[in-house]
């Protein structure tokens, strides 16, 4: 209305794989407010991973409230709420309770390798491949919903008489968030769960009935920057539009600002992901990395080429709370450098099956090489090594593709706080690694998806200048120096797939 300022504060609810956080951003996406909370991991058997959607919820209320306590804004202040989330993650709930039929299964769970291996038997990888862009892994959505509705009691016929939603966690929270009035989700989201066809946009019919998905229980899909729906008013105190919503990973690259072909970030969060812009042009790699919608404005989709590493910040965290060789994951920066080199230990952290480029889900993780003289140092080493490792193996099958090697590489998340590690990184891609002044890059993402439905800020070039570098990280090793560490690694990698092959 006349006389009123414009509103320019977006709240960020960003939804990962181990913790909730809500961020209040302002009009210069400078962040003022932040809540987080971390919450419970269910591991019911080997290699299946579980969320509890009552306690996302909850987080997500209570971080929310939290943020903008910090912020001294109150809901009224916000001009939008983004989401953003760890992809894949499935949840199916009753449309009329609004209750979930099963705990969450996470994208780290391995439970659908043996409808995948089925599915490859009878030659569907080509037709996955390309209508969706993924390659066949029960890492994606589809086999843990199928999964669901095979063992939950009468989940089938109600989900095919359209009383169960799909979702994954940004629609779930969507729905809660508009007190069921909106089922929806974002490109991003719904290519992920192997049942979207990337170049038409839309669900493919087809590809639901292979994976035994009823169409009826999948959500609608917008564009990145899209009013979605408004907040239910008792929830935050005030109704707020929720104007942005992008799976974590292309919220990442949005957030970097990495809107031009070739441009590329890599995020160290629980798992590690690096994607490529390429632009209007869908890829398709020859080296098993994935065809992914970076993000759709105005209903023009810009692709990436994406590599996903399963374990990054997990293996750390499993050195703290798995076998407790340190306290805080901050520690492991401190470790690396007290020991002169790995010693020859070398982790492959395969705890979740391993991602591209190898895509083996029943890969587990493997230490080598030690010896009497090895020590907690060289394992938290060895932890962090590994991610740098690991990014390497994406940038070469990232060139091998004919993107060419990205000029710069950005990095974000947690762990890019380690100067060591982006230090190492650098010099084993040999290719230097950008660090901006904003680390909590994902919220930042969907703040500007969010910001651009509202009119908070204009269009990508705006964003850009929103983006600023704290340092960079040149490589400086020699290609001798590298040369046995690389091949220590890749030794370590062929033992670990060897086995069950
Ligand atoms: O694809 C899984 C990814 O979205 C999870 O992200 O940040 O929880 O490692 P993160």
């Amino acid at each position: 209305t006349e006389g009123e300022v414009a509103k320019t504060h977006i709240l960020v609810i960003d939804q990962g794989t181990t913790s909730t956080r809500s961020i209040v951003f302002d009009g210069e996406a400078r962040r003022v407010g932040i809540a987080q909370a971390e919450f419970e991991q269910h591991y019911p058997e080997p290699g299946w991973v579980e969320h509890d959607p009552a306690d996302i919820w909850r987080d997500v209320l209570a971080t929310a409230r939290d943020a903008l306590h910090a912020s001294n804004l109150t809901a009224s202040d916000l001009a939008a709420i983004g989401i953003t989330n760890q992809r894949e993650t499935a949840v199916v709930w009753d449309r009329i309770t609004g209750e979930p039929i099963h705990r969450a299964i996470v994208w780290q769970d391995r439970r659908g390798a043996p409808r995948c291996q089925e599915l490859k038997a009878d030659g569907a990888e080509a037709l996955v491949r390309s209508r969706t862009g993924l390659l066949i892994d029960p890492y994606f959505s589809a086999t843990k919903i199928a999964w669901m509705l095979d063992h939950v009691d009468g989940a089938r016929t109600r989900a095919e008489r359209g009383e169960l939603a799909f979702g994954t966690i940004d629609s779930f929270l969507l729905w809660r968030l508009t007190d069921g009035a909106v089922h929806a989700t974002d490109i991003t989201n719904a290519s992920r769960t192997m049942l979207y066809d990337i170049h038409r946009a839309c669900w493919d019919e087809e590809l639901c009935r292979l994976l035994r998905v009823p169409a009826a229980m999948l959500p609608v899909v917008h564009d990145n920057a899209h009013i979605y729906g408004t907040t239910a008013p008792d929830l935050l105190g005030a109704a707020v539009p929720v104007a942005g919503i992008a799976g974590d990973q292309q919220a990442a690259l949005f957030g970097q600002a990495c809107f031009k072909p070739g441009m590329a970030k890599s995020t160290y969060g629980t798992g590690c992901f690096m994607l490529l812009n390429t632009g209007d042009e869908a890829v398709t790699s020859e080296h098993r990395l994935l065809t992914t919608p970076a993000y759709r404005l105005e209903g023009r989709t810009t692709y990436a080429l994406e590599g996903s590493i399963f374990v990054a910040g997990a293996a750390v965290k499993w050195l703290r709370d798995g076998i407790g060789v340190i306290t805080h994951a901050s520690q492991t920066d401190d470790l690396a450098t007290r020991v002169p080199d790995n010693h020859g230990v070398y982790m492959v952290p395969a705890f979740a099956g391993l991602g591209a480029p190898h895509w083996d889900p029943n890969a587990r993780g493997a230490i080598y090489g030690l010896t009497l003289g090895a020590g907690a140092a060289h394992l938290a080493r060895a932890a962090l090594e590994a991610v740098a490792f690991q990014t390497m193996d994406l940038i070469d099958a990232m060139a091998a593709d004919g993107g060419g090697r990205p000029a710069i590489l950005r990095v974000d998340g947690g762990m890019a706080a380690n100067d060591w590690l982006c230090r190492f990184l650098a010099d084993m891609i040999d290719t230097p690694v950008e660090r901006p002044a904003d680390l909590e890059t994902t919220a930042r993402g969907a703040a500007f998806h969010a910001g651009l439905a509202t009119g908070v800020w204009s269009g990508l070039d705006h964003l850009a200048r929103l983006w600023s570098r704290e340092r960079c990280f040149e490589p400086t090793m020699t290609r001798d120096a590298r040369a046995p560490l690389v091949a220590g690694w890749q030794e370590a990698v062929r033992r670990t797939l060897r086995p069950h092959r």
